[in-house]
C-alpha cells in the first residue's frame, strides 16, 4: 500500500534478505550453514521470539564492514520508499556487532552513510534508535552507551529489544537515566511476550515516550485506559506477531479492537526479511485479514506521523 507513512519499528538487521546475506558471506569469506537462499528460507519457521532471535543473531555474522552496513540500510530504504515510507526511525543493535568484534564506529558509520543519502536518493527522512539487548547486563548497556558518545549527533533515541521475558524494563533504570542526561529520547519493547506490568515499568521506571509492540496491554483494562488518556503510541507489528506466534493467525490480531478502544496504534514491519513483508505489505495484509476500511488505514498512516519523533515542520514535510 502506497499511502505516505512513517515506519517506527524496524530493526535494520531484520532487513537482511537471504540474497544479500549470501552476497556478503561470499565477499567476507563467512561460511553460512545453509546451501543456498532457498534452504535458508526454509529455516524461517519460528515457534516464538527466541527461536527467531537465534537465527537473527547468527546471520549477522556476514555483516563486517562499513560498506556492508551501508548496503543493508540502502536496500531497506529503497524497498521502504517503494511502499510509501516517507520517514523511518530505524533500530540497530550495536551489542550484536561489538560482541563479535565489529566496532560500533563501523556500524554507525556505515548506517550513517546510507541515511545521509536517504532524503535525496529515496525521499525518506530518517533517525537512528540505538537498542540495548535486554538479555545482556545493564553494565553492558552502559558500556554501549558510553561507546556511542562520539556518535550521539547521529542517534535520536535509545530502545530495548531481544528476549523479553525475565528481563523487565526496571533492569535498565540506570541506563535510561544516563540516556536522558545525554538528551536522548526513549522507547522500549514491552508487552510483546512479556506481561502488561512490563509496559507500566517501561513508562514509569524508564520514562519511555512510545511502547514497541505493547500487544499484551489488552489483558489489563486499566492500562489500556492509561495508554489512551496519555496518548502513548504503540508500534504494533502484526506480521511479526503471527510469525512469532504471539497470535495464531492474522485474522485474530487485536489491532482492530485496539483502535476501537482509542489506542494510538501504528503498524510496522519489525524484521521484514524474516516475517514476510515490508510495511506496505503489512498495511495490505491487515486491510484484507481484519477488514479495515480505507479510513482506518488513513488513521494508521496519520498516527505514524503523530507518533514519530518529528517536529511540526518536519512532520508537514514528511506527510
Ligand atoms: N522483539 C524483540 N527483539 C527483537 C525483535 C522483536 O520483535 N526483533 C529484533 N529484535
Ligand atoms: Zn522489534
Amino acid at each position: 500500500m502506497h499511502l505516505p507513512k512513517a515506519e517506527l519499528h524496524l530493526h535494520i538487521e531484520g532487513t537482511l534478505e537471504p540474497e544479500l546475506a549470501f552476497a556478503l558471506a561470499a565477499r567476507n569469506g563467512v561460511d553460512l550453514p545453509y546451501a543456498d537462499t532457498e534452504e535458508l528460507r526454509t529455516a524461517y519457521l519460528f515457534d516464538d521470539l527466541q527461536s527467531f532471535l537465534d537465527l537473527y543473531y547468527s546471520l549477522m555474522a556476514v555483516l563486517r564492514t562499513e560498506d556492508d552496513f551501508a548496503e543493508l540500510a540502502d536496500a531497506y530504504l529503497a524497498r521502504a520508499a517503494a511502499q510509501g515510507v516517507r520517514h523511518a526511525e530505524i533500530f540497530f543493535d550495536p551489542q550484536a556487532h561489538t560482541d563479535r568484534g565489529v566496532p560500533i564506529g563501523t556500524v554507525i558509520g556505515g548506517l550513517g552513510r546510507a541515511l545521509d543519502r536517504s532524503e535525496e536518493s529515496h525521499g525518506i527522512s530518517t533517525q537512528l534508535i540505538m537498542c540495548f539487548l535486554r538479555d545482556k547486563s545493564a553494565e553492558s548497556a552502559l558500556e554501549t552507551l558510553d561507546a556511542a558518545k562520539p556518535y550521539l549527533d547521529r542517534i535520536s533515541a535509545v530502545g530495548l529489544d531481544s528476549a523479553e521475558v525475565g528481563h523487565p524494563p526496571a533492569k535498565f533504570r540506570e541506563v535510561y537515566a544516563a540516556a536522558t542526561a545525554l538528551g536522548l529520547r526513549k522507547v522500549a519493547h514491552a508487552g510483546e511476550e512479556g506481561p502488561p506490568e512490563y509496559i507500566r515499568e517501561a513508562l514509569d521506571v524508564l520514562g519511555v515516550e512510545r511502547i514497541d509492540h505493547g500487544l499484551r496491554c489488552m489483558e489489563d483494562p486499566d492500562l489500556v485506559d492509561r495508554l489512551v488518556s496519555e496518548r502513548i503510541p504503540l508500534t504494533l507489528c502484526p506480521l511479526s506477531n503471527v510469525r512469532l506466534r504471539a497470535v495464531d493467525v492474522l485474522e485474530q490480531h487485536p489491532l482492530r479492537s485496539m483502535m476501537d478502544a482509542g489506542l494510538l496504534c501504528t503498524v510496522n514491519s519489525d524484521d521484514p526479511a524474516y516475517f514476510g513483508g515490508y510495511v506496505g505489505d503489512t498495511f495490505r495484509a491487515v486491510y484484507e485479514a481484519l477488514g479495515l476500511d480505507r479510513e482506518q488505514l488513513r488513521t494508521l498512516a496519520r498516527n505514524s506521523f503523530e507518533a514519530a519523533f518529528l517536529d511540526h515542520d518536519e512532520e508537514r514535510r514528511a506527510r
